[in-house]
């Protein structure tokens, strides 16, 4: 993996159709950020008509293809300033909160935790009831309590900001940037 001078943003997309292209649209939209997929963020990624060809043309693309999560080694050589989880499945969001770290985003969110990155996620799981897009139509779905309760225990978490709009989202990514300390020139 090569390294790079700049620091970046470590983009993790797990298999949530929850805003999935606007998330996709924002992380575009910005300088240097790399995308970090769990494997069932792969298959959701293509079963909304996003093609990881496609994706390489905007942004390095991480896979989640080895056991031990190979590119997060990046994280020890200041490679990134910061990590976002949008969107982040129940699973994801409960993984976080349990500490467990068997997939790449799971692992980019837990070394983050450990070398002090600031992280935003943006939880799908935010409401006992809410509009979400399949890949064919909207659809109402009512997250269960334990999905909740994951969500508020990962919000408590410290360097962790819980987002659960995609205006926070982006609030939230911009104020991480600009609070960046730029060397100068
Ligand atoms: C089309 C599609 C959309 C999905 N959307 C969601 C979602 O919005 N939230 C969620 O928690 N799981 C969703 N799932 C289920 C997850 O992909 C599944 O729980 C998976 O195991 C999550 O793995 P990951 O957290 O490692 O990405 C969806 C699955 C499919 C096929």
């Amino acid at each position: 993996m090569k390294r790079l001078d700049e620091p970046r943003l470590a983009w993790g997309i797990t298999g949530s159709g929850h805003f999935l292209r606007e998330c996709l649209d924002l992380a575009c939209s910005l300088p240097n950020v790399d995308l970090f997929l769990t494997r069932a963020g792969e298959e959701v990624l293509q079963m909304y008509g996003h093609r990881l060809d496609g994706l390489r043309e905007d942004f390095r693309v991480f896979r989640d293809n080895t056991a031990s999560a190979a590119p997060v080694g990046l994280f020890y050589h200041g490679q990134y300033h910061g990590v976002v989880v949008a969107p982040a499945t129940s699973n994801t969001v409960a993984k976080c909160v349990l500490g467990l770290s068997d997939t790449l985003v799971t692992n980019i969110f837990a070394q983050a935790g450990k070398c002090r990155l600031p992280t935003i996620v943006f939880a799908c799981d935010t409401a006992p009831e809410m509009e979400t897009e399949s890949p064919k139509d909207w659809v109402t779905v009512y997250p269960r309590p334990v999905d909740l309760a994951h969500t508020g225990a990962l919000a408590r978490m410290p360097g962790v900001q819980v987002v659960e709009t995609l205006a926070g989202l982006r609030s939230a990514v911009e104020a991480h940037l600009a609070a960046l300390v730029r060397p100068a020139p």
